[in-house]
Formats: C-alpha cells, sequence, structure tokens
C-alpha cells in the first residue's frame, strides 16, 4: 500500500480490519475440490426463500426508474404487523439492518463517546464504534447471556448508546425479559438503547422490543430480512423507533437505500405466514435434533433462542472449524467470534445437521488423546 495513501486515511478507519464474513461454498469448494457442501456459517433459512418473494422478484418488469424513495406501502405493512401502535412514521428501512446500525452511529455518537455492548457480541457493533471515533466499553456475558447488571454498571456520563443483542449473536441466547424490564428502568434516560432483534421471529416468547421502542423515547430495535424470511442477498432491514428518532435517522440516510427488488421481495415475504411457519417449525425440529446429537457426543451447548447454536468442543475452535471443513461442512470457528472453544453452527434441515453431526463426530474421533 502507499504510504502517502496511508497518511491520508482517517485515523479511526486505519484502526480497523474489513469484516469478516463466514467462508462460503465457493471458497471450501476451491480449497478442498469438494462436490456437496453443506453451509451452516452464516444463520441463513435453510429453507430458501419465501416462495412468493422469488415469484415477486421474477415479475418484475423494469428497473430504470427510481424507487419511491418515501417507501410507504412497505413501512405501512411493517408497521400494521409489528401491531404496538406503530404507525408509519415509526418505521424506517435500511439496505440491510447493518445500514441502520451504521446510521445510528453516525447520526448520535461523537468521537469520544462510549456505547456499551457485551462480550462476545455481533462483531459489528464494536466495528462501528472504532470507525466512528467512539469506545466500545465491552461487558462479558454471564453464562452465555447479556449480563444486565454489569453493563448498567459500566453505563457512565460518557455513554451515548447500549446495544443489546437479543438473541445474542454469536451464543445464541436470549435475555430474560423480566432482568431486562429492570434493567431499563434503570438506564438513564439520555442513553439511547438500541436493541438488536435480527433474529426475534425465531423467539416463542421474550423481550418485545417494538413495544420497548414505543414506550421509551430513546430508543430503537433493529429487525431484518436476512435470517427468517430468507432474504440475506437481497439486503433489507427495518427499525422501529418513536417518530423523533426516525427523523433524525432520516437525515443520515441515502436516498434510495432500499432496492426495487428488496422492496417486491418483502412486500411479498411478509405476507407469506406458511412460510414463516414453516421456518420455525424446521428450526425448532433442528435445535432439537442437534441438542440430542450433542449430549450423545459429551457435548454441551447455550441454550438457544434463536436459528443457531454455541456448542462448546473438547479442542481449539479452529481445528474442529478446519476438521469440518474438509468433510465439506462449514461452521464458524470460535475463535474469531471471541468465543473460544466453541462452534457457531447454523440450525440446517434435517440432512445437513445430520451430516454436521457425523462430521463431528468424525473430528472429535481424530483428535481424541489416543
Ligand atoms: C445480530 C445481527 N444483527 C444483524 C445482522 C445482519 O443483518 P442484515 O443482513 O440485515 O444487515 C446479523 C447477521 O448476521 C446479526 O447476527
Amino acid at each position: 500500500m502507499s504510504e502517502l495513501l496511508d497518511s491520508l486515511v482517517r485515523a479511526s478507519v486505519r484502526s480497523v480490519a474489513p469484516y469478516v464474513p463466514g467462508t462460503t461454498v465457493e471458497q471450501a469448494r476451491r480449497r478442498f475440490g469438494l462436490e456437496r457442501v453443506v453451509k451452516l456459517s452464516s444463520n441463513e433459512n435453510p429453507l430458501g426463500t419465501s416462495p412468493r418473494a422469488m415469484a415477486a422478484i421474477r415479475e418484475l418488469e423494469t428497473l430504470h426508474i427510481y424507487v419511491d424513495d418515501d417507501y410507504r406501502a412497505v413501512r405501512s405493512l411493517i408497521a400494521q404487523r409489528a401491531g404496538d401502535g406503530v404507525a408509519l412514521e415509526n418505521v424506517l428501512l435500511g439496505h440491510g439492518s447493518n445500514e441502520l446500525l451504521a446510521q445510528l452511529f453516525i447520526t448520535f455518537t461523537e468521537p469520544g463517546d462510549q456505547v456499551v455492548m457485551a462480550d462476545p457480541t455481533f462483531s459489528l457493533y464494536r466495528m462501528d464504534a472504532r470507525l466512528h471515533g467512539v469506545e466500545a466499553v465491552e461487558v462479558p456475558l454471564r453464562d452465555g447471556v447479556h449480563d444486565l447488571d454489569a453493563m448498567l454498571s459500566a453505563v457512565g456520563a460518557k455513554t451515548k448508546m447500549v446495544i443489546i443483542c437479543d438473541p445474542n449473536n454469536p451464543t445464541g441466547t436470549q435475555v430474560e425479559p423480566e432482568a431486562f424490564a429492570r434493567f431499563v428502568q434503570a438506564l438513564p434516560e439520555r442513553v439511547i438503547l438500541v436493541l438488536d432483534q435480527a433474529y426475534r421471529e425465531y423467539m416463542t416468547a421474550g423481550v418485545e422490543g417494538i413495544t420497548y421502542a414505543m414506550n421509551r423515547p430513546q430508543t430503537i430495535v433493529l429487525r431484518t430480512a436476512s435470517k427468517i424470511y430468507g432474504l440475506a442477498a437481497v439486503r433489507f432491514g427495518y427499525a422501529i423507533a418513536q417518530k423523533d428518532m426516525i427523523d433524525w435517522l432520516l437525515r443520515t440516510r441515502l436516498p434510495f437505500n432500499v432496492s426495487a427488488p428488496a422492496l417486491a421481495a418483502v412486500t411479498a415475504a411478509l405476507g407469506d405466514d406458511d412460510f414463516l411457519r414453516q421456518s420455525v417449525a424446521a428450526n425448532v425440529a433442528g435445535r432439537a435434533q442437534l441438542t440430542a446429537g450433542f449430549t450423545q457426543l459429551g457435548l454441551t451447548m447455550y441454550p438457544s433462542a434463536a436459528n443457531f447454536v454455541a456448542v462448546a468442543v473438547p479442542m481449539s475452535a479452529t481445528i474442529a472449524y478446519e476438521g469440518l471443513l474438509k468433510q465439506g461442512v462449514i461452521v464458524r470457528s470460535g475463535d474469531g467470534l471471541r468465543m473460544p472453544q466453541r462452534l457457531r453452527v447454523t440450525i440446517g434441515t434435517q440432512l445437513e445437521n445430520a451430516t454436521f453431526l457425523a462430521a463431528l463426530t468424525a473430528v472429535l474421533a481424530s483428535e481424541a488423546p489416543r
């Protein structure tokens, strides 16, 4: 890299590395010459995409006109489905929920502010903080769960935001609703509360983020179409908050940030309750299958409320990850997720889960002390 260009880069940007996504199917194929690859690394929906959403994308006839930047129809649809008195003006759309997260930092933080978050949690929070010259105050999980008391103690005069990831990536654990209610009660009003609920649809019960957003002004909930709706590749997320907060965020939004294919797909997917139900049911069954498989192998996992599990392995996570990859199963090594000696595994179809469990059995056998 050129030294001159290096010197021109903003200092906060110099301090971050690019986001590292999970291994792709193509990368695994190329590296090991594999034919069949099972990808359980990015918490995507193993059932694919809602057929209605796929049909809506195929039916698009033109793309040469900019979308209506107001996005009224989809925002109303989201508001309607959210209930809780949510109206169109409480909904903001993003190019994935990641964009909305970045917008929160751009809109509300100043260099020198602090943002309180869990450790480990979704790595993008820390990365966004660094990029914006904000100090990430990272509070260790307790038994894999957000330690809300410790997070509250970490809130100080410089705290601008607190981010709660529920269910938490990479552990899959959820926050206990009563503990959360107490936490919110004690949180100073001036602190922005961000609830990232990318996996909320998989939870049968838990914190009702939207209710909090509608009742506490400095609160925002992030949701996504990337997970249960099976639309990770179209990039669509949304935020729900009170109107004042949405209005500030509208100032930092790029025009036309949601594409026409995303709008069409999401509109159809939001109405596909059958697909949603099937996805939840497949996840429940898959989680039971993995839990039973781990028990047989003598392994433990954190209780998961999401579509992935964090299983403890009796070896280096990266060695286990590599051993699985060689057999055509892609998972995430906990080493890169600040979760050593664990793997993060997306719950797949019954066949994918069985393939993974068989591969894991072989890895454990090959690594066992002889
Ligand atoms: C906690 C969390 N939030 C957000 C996202 C990504 O959301 P999107 O695809 O909507 O940008 C993920 C994806 O892995 C996630 O785990």
